[in-house]
């Protein structure tokens, strides 16, 4: 059907979009009619078009109602599916200004019944026009506040047919606290729970309700966004084909990812908590017990000690963080603790906990008081050592000269034994001739001889050697 443009805009906008004149809620209702004539379904009247004035009348049975001549006692009715607080009716005639002689005097004097609960009737109108007009408008008493849900419309005596092309009934269906929409199925989703959505349209004075957007307050948040005005994301440690959580509450519907909070899982696990839903303790062998959020894995392990939980202590030869550390070259076969670094036990030559001293260090200066008294002890001994070499040598050397003096004094003896006077000469002056002992002591001499010649003990000649007296005793005949 061609239609004129701007004949229909009218009905369509008052049909569903002008909310201050509220909306047709008539459309789409279920209708009847007393009787129908050809293809003018009572339906007609209720199907947002009202036709083009002066359209053919093919045109119009498929637009318009039209009861039969033959039953003049003609009425059509609507039923709304849900009561509706209604204020005005708009009755389009079947408009046909360029003829005079058909039809739009069938509507002169027709009567409007309003019922409520399809029973009670609430008001009645009666066309008081004497002509007929193209369109009706009828509103209702502000005093009528009982909800509508029939309208019958009927013809006068005027006319034995009854022909409507659209019935509108302005005004707001009324549903039940919490619903919507023309059968009041749709449930509101407003941000304040108590309130009630505006019925025609769905929205909220206070905005739609976390998880919900539109002018309805009907449309869930799209996947992978939450909350009011569904502008926030959901997690990404969402576990599940990702982003995928409660559209109201932003709660991940198939849980997190090991290592964050539930249920929204935006946040780490708590200090010292890993894994799944964060129930897993770190190791008490970490470091401070702090480890990985999503592993485990230490973040640090104790001096001596490696390995992801920090189970396995330092090789030996090392120790400390990360057993980065080399055992002190001077512990016994470089060997320490792994914790610490202190040595087992020390090369000969070390002492202390590392084995840092060194026991000889003293010579150099080096050292502390202890290794100063090392020092000394070690060299009075050493000193001992020497003076007691010397010593034997000496003694060794005496004996030696000892034997080969008695020998040169025998011979001497033997070769002055007629001279009365010792051969002697002044000890300041002139060079003994008898072989001397340097140094030697009388008593050593008695000493020293006293294998072989102690039966004659009176000094034979004493010799003036350095200050010193020394005796010489002849050996017995
Ligand atoms: C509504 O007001 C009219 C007068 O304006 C009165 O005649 C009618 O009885 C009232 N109807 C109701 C239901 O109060
Ligand atoms: C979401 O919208 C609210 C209110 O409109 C606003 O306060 C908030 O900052 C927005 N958040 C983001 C992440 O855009
Ligand atoms: C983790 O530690 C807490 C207290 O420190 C304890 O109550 C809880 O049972 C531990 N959980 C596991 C899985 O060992
Ligand atoms: C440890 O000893 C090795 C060789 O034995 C050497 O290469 C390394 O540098 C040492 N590490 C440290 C920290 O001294
Ligand atoms: C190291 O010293 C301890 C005593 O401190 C001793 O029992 C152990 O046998 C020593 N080890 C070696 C290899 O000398």
């Amino acid at each position: 059907m061609a239609h004129d443009k701007s004949s229909i805009l009218q009905p369509l906008l008052l049909s569903g979009f002008l909310f201050l004149l509220g909306r047709n809620v008539a459309l789409g209702q279920s209708t009847a009619q007393s009787a129908r004539f050809g293809n003018w379904y009572s339906r007609n009247a209720v199907d947002g078009d009202p036709g083009v004035p002066d359209s053919t009348n093919s045109e119009f049975e498929e637009t318009c109602t039209h009861t039969p001549s033959s039953s003049p006692d003609g009425w059509w009715t609507v039923t709304l599916s849900n009561a509706a607080a209604v204020f005005r009716i708009v009755i389009y005639n079947k408009r046909q200004p360029s003829r005079s002689d058909c039809c739009e005097d069938r509507l002169i004097g027709f009567t409007l019944e309003a019922y409520t609960q399809k029973t009670i009737r609430v008001f009645t109108y009666t066309d008081p026009n004497p002509t007929a007009q193209e369109i009706y408008t009828v509103i209702v008493p502000a005093n009528i506040t009982d909800p509508i849900n029939r309208i019958i419309i009927s013809n006068s005596e005027v006319s034995l047919i009854l022909t409507l092309c659209e019935v509108l009934l302005f005004g707001e269906t009324v549903c039940p606290s919490g619903k919507f929409g023309l059968e009041c199925k749709r449930d509101c989703n407003c941000e304040d729970r108590q309130e009630s959505c505006f019925v025609s349209t769905g929205g909220c004075p206070s905005g739609c309700a976390a998880g919900y957007t539109g002018e309805d307050c009907y449309t869930p948040c799209s996947r992978g966004f939450y909350g009011v005005d569904c502008n926030r994301t959901c997690s990404e440690h969402c576990t599940g084909n990702g982003n995928n959580c409660r559209a109201d509450t932003g709660h991940c519907t198939g849980g997190c990812e090991a290592g964050y909070i539930p249920p929204l899982c935006d946040d780490q696990c708590p200090e010292k908590t890993f894994g799944q839903d964060c129930k897993e303790n770190c190791s008490s062998t970490c470091r401070d017990g702090l480890c990985h959020h999503e592993t485990g894995v230490c973040d640090q392990c104790p001096p001596g000690y490696i390995g992801d939980f920090c189970d396995q202590v330092c090789s030996v030869y090392m120790f400390g963080d990360g057993c980065s550390q080399n055992c002190s070259f001077h512990c016994l076969d470089q060997l320490c603790n792994h914790q610490t670094g202190i040595c087992h036990n020390c090369t000969m030559d070390r002492k202390g906990e590392y084995c840092e001293v060194d026991i000889f260090a003293v010579q150099s200066g080096e050292g502390g008081d202890d290794s100063a008294v090392i020092g000394a002890v070690v060299g009075t001994i050493l000193g001992v050592i020497i003076v007691t070499i010397i010593v034997i040598f000496f003694v060794w050397r005496h004996r030696r000269n000892c034997s080969d003096d008695k020998q040169k004094v025998k011979q001497s003896w033997t070769k002055n034994s007629n001279r009365e006077t010792p051969v002697t000469t002044s000890a300041s002056s002139s060079a003994p001739t008898l072989p001397l002992r340097p140094n030697a002591k009388a008593k050593t001499d008695y000493t020293d001889f006293k294998d072989s010649s102690l039966l004659y003990r009176q000094p034979v000649q004493v010799f003036q050697n350095g200050g010193n007296v020394i005796s010489l005793f002849r050996h017995g005949d």
